[in-house]
């Protein structure tokens, strides 16, 4: 029984989104010191996942998956002991299919031969690909990589990479701890980048995918918008506007960034523990967008001990101001079965990046937004 081992999204690093296969054991590990000294993992981050391209293109004579000896000189076991030696879980990358995303050998036929392999070097998590599936039905295939990875007796968070085409919440609770709702994400706000033979999503084309399937995320079982873009290239803004709101979703919150070159507002996007506190709220409730006018829309996520995160983002190419009357409104959660009154609850409001109390709900919230941008409020009850 797997159920309890995610209980709020996970946290942690992932190779792909600046190195694609351009990996290495000297890099990597200078990466995992990085991770630790930069205070990454006291904020929370706690998995270091290799993506696709660690391995050699073909299996051994014994039919095993072999870390490629140019990348990986010490063997995948010296590197998984490294990981851990810095008090963080190791995570590695395969795929349902016969060959990888990236061309690498894939796991099908050999679930639990790999799965093995995985537990004998003590792998914490696993990202399982769709590429090359032919005919593979994909509930199946997931169902049976999930029954090996239990199999080995060891706990292995599994990540379902589906890419949401499958509807994998219908059917991925029980089987892995969270399943990609969409395609894969790339490093601009709001335009989707043509590569080829697929369309790279952008963070508000992904941010519009998840609405509709909030009510299947939980505690144990999330929606996985796909890895975080901040520090790749967009605005410092527009990267604190996608940090915000894969908050405000109760995300999966994998930094993909070359944490050895964060520039200090990278940082502070990343390890800023009031908003990462909203991601890792115990209720696990994936937020809800309440109002959306003209390019301003607000966001909200029900909070335990009946705080309320809210966030303002501005989607427009100018600023907008907000004036808002808490007063006006009750908002109405189906998912969460709460009503959140402002009128009969006072509710104290914190600026999550300003890092400000700002008084009560009691007076409007005023406020202008920069194109872009975001306002992150956590609203709090009690004293
Ligand atoms: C797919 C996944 C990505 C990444 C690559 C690796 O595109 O969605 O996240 O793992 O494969 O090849």
């Amino acid at each position: 029984d797997n159920s309890q081992l995610a209980l709020t999204p996970p946290m942690g690093f992932n190779t792909w989104n600046t190195f694609q296969t351009n990996i290495n054991e000297q890099m990597l590990k200078e990466m995992v010191d990085t991770y630790v000294s930069s205070g990454m993992r006291d904020a929370g981050y706690r998995y270091f996942v290799l993506d696709d391209g660690w391995m050699t293109m073909d299996r051994d004579a014994n039919g095993d998956l072999v870390a490629d000896p140019k990348k990986f000189p010490h063997g995948m076991k010296a590197f998984a002991d490294y990981v851990h030696s810095k008090g963080l879980k190791f995570g590695i990358y395969n795929c349902a299919g016969d060959r990888t995303c990236a061309g690498y050998p894939g796991t099908r036929g050999h679930e639990y031969q790999d799965a093995h392999l995985y537990a004998s070097w003590d792998v914490d998590y696993l990202k399982y690909d769709w590429c090359n599936t032919d005919s593979l039905n994909a509930r199946e295939a997931y169902i049976t990589m999930s029954k090996a990875l239990k199999a080995t007796g060891r706990p292995i968070v599994f990540s379902l990479c589906e890419w949401g085409n499958h509807q994998p919440w219908l059917w991925g609770k029980g089987v892995g701890q969270l399943w990609r709702s969409t395609g894969d994400i790339c490093n601009q706000f709001d335009k989707d980048k043509n590569i080829g033979a697929w369309t790279a999503l952008s963070v508000m084309t992904i941010l519009d995918k998840q609405d509709k399937i909030r009510q299947y995320a939980g505690p144990g079982h999330w929606n996985d918008p796909d890895m975080l873009e901040v520090g790749n290239g967009m605005s410092v803004s527009e990267d604190r506007a996608h940090f915000s709101l894969w908050c405000m979703l109760a995300a999966p919150l994998m930094a993909g960034n070359d944490l050895r070159k964060m520039s200090p507002q990278t940082h502070e996007i990343l390890t800023n523990k009031e908003a990462i506190a909203v991601d890792q709220d115990s209720l696990g409730i994936q937020g809800f967008r309440f109002y959306a006018f003209d390019g301003l829309e607000m966001w909200v996520k029900p909070l335990s001990k009946q705080d309320v995160a809210i966030c303002f983002l501005n989607r427009s190419t100018h600023p907008q101001n907000i004036d808002y009357t808490w007063e006006a409104h009750v908002l109405q959660d189906a998912v969460s079965h709460l009503n959140i009154n402002f009128t009969e609850g006072e509710y104290k409001v914190r600026d999550l990046w300003a890092k400000k109390d700002l008084g009560t709900t009691k007076k409007a919230f005023k406020q202008t937004i920069a194109s872009h941008d975001v306002v992150m409020l956590r609203l709090h009850k009690g004293n």
